[in-house]
């Protein structure tokens, strides 16, 4: 959506400020034994008490309040059985609705100690995030995001995710503009004041597409790699970006 007037930024600040403080409870709360379900079980509680709904539930019937994907998984993991464990990379995205306003984000996260290459790879997939959110802009191509960002993974030995696109926010968890590229692109389109989308690059050690598995819904990189995932929903001014999905208490 294009914002365009103090009411629906005040709507947007508050889902966003809802669905980021969902993560952060929901990465704290994380530990070694805990099952995904249990986890996305206390992000629906914060959810629910915050008054908003789970936009994956809500468009696309995803059985479960919030994505979480482990290991091999790289988005749209299915809450479940699976034990986290110690040495995981866990991967949570949040999208929720609330007065007909949604909001996006998400993060990897490093469970206990992991090697010094995912230890890496996170960090990266921060900065790589930062870099696609600085080109954001009023008047700027939407092109420069996954430009920079190609730039950035190139220079450092990564790969990046082409089949897992940014997207517009708003009134709906997808909308225009769809298919935001965070890879090298050629998008005659152009960002104007206003515009929510989020930015959520995908950085790999390798993994170049996402493939869906068994259950319809899984995806894991193809060739199989770790791959590292952050959102952020932001909102075009003649300035930059504003991030509209930062939480209540910074960590
Ligand atoms: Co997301
Ligand atoms: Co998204």
């Amino acid at each position: 959506m294009t914002i365009t007037n103090a009411a629906e930024l005040k709507g947007l600040q508050a889902i966003g400020r809802i669905v980021a403080d969902t993560l952060q409870a929901m990465a704290r709360a994380m530990e070694p034994g805990m099952t995904t379900r249990e986890l996305d079980g206390i992000g629906r509680q914060v959810l629910e008490a915050a008054g908003a709904r789970s936009a994956p539930e809500l468009s696309y019937g995803f059985p479960g309040a919030t994505c979480i994907s482990v290991g091999e998984e790289i988005a749209h993991g299915i809450p479940r059985d699976r034990v986290l464990a110690a040495g995981d990379l866990v991967n949570i995205d949040v999208s929720a609705e609330k007065g007909g306003f949604f909001a996006d984000t998400g993060a990897t996260f490093q469970l206990g100690q992991v090697s010094p290459d995912l230890e890496r790879l996170c960090r990266d997939g921060r900065r790589a995030m930062q870099v696609g959110i600085a080109e954001v802009g009023h008047g700027r191509p939407l092109s420069g995001i996954g430009n920079a960002i190609g730039r950035f993974a190139t220079r450092r030995g990564y790969t990046l995710i082409r089949n897992l696109a940014s997207h517009g926010v708003g009134r709906a968890l997808h909308e225009y503009p769809e298919e935001i590229a965070t890879w090298p692109n050629r998008d005659r389109r152009r960002i104007h004041r206003g515009l929510v989308l989020t930015v959520e690059p995908f950085l790999s050690l390798g993994g170049r597409i996402a493939v869906a598995g068994r259950d319809g819904w899984t995806l894991q990189a193809k060739p199989r790699a770790a791959a590292v995932q952050y959102e952020h929903t932001v909102v075009a001014t003649d300035g930059g970006a504003m991030v509209l999905t930062l939480p209540t208490r910074a960590d």
